[in-house]
């Protein structure tokens, strides 16, 4: 089986599973300024969450969202609820910046916001498919059976309940593996909805289709919005992905996003279950879900820096054919794709954008570990409105920023960032758009100017400028998503030029097809 427009198996749409079950009504676009407590911008799990445990403390306050609820990183999750976030226990331990005592923080940290989900949906009896898995790491290399050692001896040492194990239940030859008792998984959609509705029945406003664009800041800062509407608040807290506000705290140079790919299947064997990721490349993740009575399994993995991948299909085929060779498939039921944020130390930013700016927070960067690292994130913050903690006083403070090892990871990224801001200024490309078939994009020479290209099924051509709208690194075409994605910072453009995710706030430069020998700008909305 292969992905192709003859599979009727297939969905059209990159919808995920979760969001294919998301019956939530919509929500009012923000028309005037309103006023309350907390303005929360993003409605993911970080942002819904903070607002649930905000109202419940007497907040008034109100989430903003660009898009629709759980249409960010939160509604293509593979909503594993796990402190096992791959190999890291090891490394923060032996780093010079972190060490065990924040490694033991970091993991208690995460433990908590499991027993916080697990509380949750318990007192609430949220029907969202909570399950108990036992979370497993392999290796199938001799080098990463090693570091799978180095890593159980790191869980020894902070005090986490699992251990070594010779085998897992696939037909996969491993070296060793390694085992996190007692983490779960969900429905991430049917979870929040609950939340959302406690948040609404609290007096809590929500805004979708609304989109934050800047900050004016103060003793009361105010959210400025692309439709020329504001909201102010005591506090903000930006929880939209990429910070849509970066205020003096540079985070442009400090993440990087990474893009990753999931298939859900139909097999003729029954999942073992427990929940499972490769330590060594190419990453494969497994996890099962009941959706409508009917089992599947969740195949993800092929990660990549945002704009450097190959063809998305070919990432999907590379799923596919794993899941072949270790499950009999039957059909695959979804496919979608997610984008994730990095820090510098994978240990992601919570807290004051600025130091100066302690009335604006952000949380980011939580690589592929959103579901706890976003609750985290939320506990967080009611702590510190509640005055019970300081601001960034605490391990996720966005203002630390030490030497070693960080100060390399921020060179090698700013070089990465620098790289793409000069590759594609300087590339000579031989296409042009006479060589586009229907369907097809590309970057294309005209008059020896680099833009980009999409033929789409009518034949009419969209041509757009391949400068990033953010800070100008050159985008590249994404053939399965049928897109344009920036490796600098991960914002994807529609292949018309419209932002799908940020950071950049602006369409691309679009210009007239019919003036293809003689390019004239298009008025593009900015
Ligand atoms: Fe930052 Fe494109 S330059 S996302």
């Amino acid at each position: 089986m292969t992905y192709n427009d003859e599979n009727a198996k297939l969905p059209k749409s990159s919808k995920s599973l979760w969001m294919n079950f998301n019956d939530m009504e919509g929500f009012p676009t923000l028309d005037e300024h309103t006023e309350v407590d907390v303005v929360i911008v993003g409605g993911g799990i970080t942002g819904i969450t903070s607002a649930y445990l905000l109202v419940n403390e007497g907040f008034k306050v109100a989430i903003v969202e660009a898009d629709k609820l759980f249409s960010g990183t939160t509604g293509h999750t593979t909503a594993k609820i796990t402190a096992q976030h791959s190999l890291i226990y090891d490394k923060f331990i032996h780093s010079m910046d972190i060490g065990m005592n924040k490694a033991k923080l970091y993991y208690e940290k995460n433990k908590d916001a499991l027993a916080f989900i697990k509380e949750t949906v318990e007192e609430n009896k949220i029907d969202c498919d909570y399950c108990e898995q036992d979370s497993y790491i392999y290796a199938t290399t001799e080098e990463y059976r090693r570091k799978l050692e180095k890593e159980a001896l790191a869980y020894e040492k902070i005090g986490i309940e699992g251990g070594l194990v010779d085998n897992i239940p696939f037909n996969i030859t491993i070296k060793n593996g390694l085992v996190m008792k007692n983490q779960a998984q969900f429905h991430p959609v049917k979870y929040l909805t609950h939340l959302v509705q406690v948040i609404i029945e609290k007096g809590g406003l929500i805004f979708e289709n609304t989109t934050a664009v800047n900050i004016k800041t103060g003793d009361k800062p105010s959210v400025l919005t692309r439709e020329g509407t504001s909201i102010t608040g005591n506090y903000i807290l930006s929880c939209s992905h990429f910070p849509f506000y970066e205020g003096a705290g540079l985070y442009s140079t400090r993440l990087h996003a990474e893009r990753s790919y999931i298939i859900a299947v139909k097999a003729k064997d029954a999942y073992p279950g427990g929940m499972y990721i490769s330590a060594d490349q190419p990453i494969r993740s497994l996890r099962s879900a009941t959706i409508a009575g009917e089992e599947m399994i969740l195949i993800g993995g092929e990660g990549h820096k945002t704009g450097e991948g190959k063809s998305t299909l070919a990432h999907f085929n590379a799923l596919e054919k794993f899941g072949n060779d270790v499950f009999d498939i039957e059909s695959i039921a979804y496919r979608w794709s997610a984008q994730d944020l990095y820090t510098l130390d994978n240990i992601p930013y919570i807290g004051a954008v600025t130091l100066s700016q302690p009335n604006i927070m952000i949380a980011t960067g939580y690589r592929k570990w959103g579901m706890t690292n976003g609750t985290v994130a939320a506990l967080l913050f009611k702590d510190i409105l509640l005055k019970k903690i300081r601001v960034d006083e605490h391990m996720f403070g966005p203002s630390r920023f030490h030497l070693n090892p960080s100060l390399k990871n921020f060179l090698v990224d700013n070089a990465n960032v620098a790289g793409h801001l000069i590759k594609g200024k300087l590339e000579i490309l031989s296409k042009d758009a006479s060589d586009l078939s229907t369907g097809e994009g590309a970057v294309i020479t005209v008059d020896g100017h680099r833009k980009g290209a999409y033929k789409d099924d009518t034949g009419k051509l969209h041509i757009i400028d391949t400068t990033c709208t953010h800070i100008g690194c050159e985008v590249e075409w994404n053939d399965g998503e049928r897109s344009w994605d920036c490796p600098c910072h991960g914002s994807r453009f529609s292949y018309t030029g419209e932002v799908i995710e940020g950071p950049a706030e602006k369409p691309l430069q679009k210009y007239d097809y019919k003036m293809i020998d003689n390019l004239t700008s298009e008025d593009s909305g900015y």
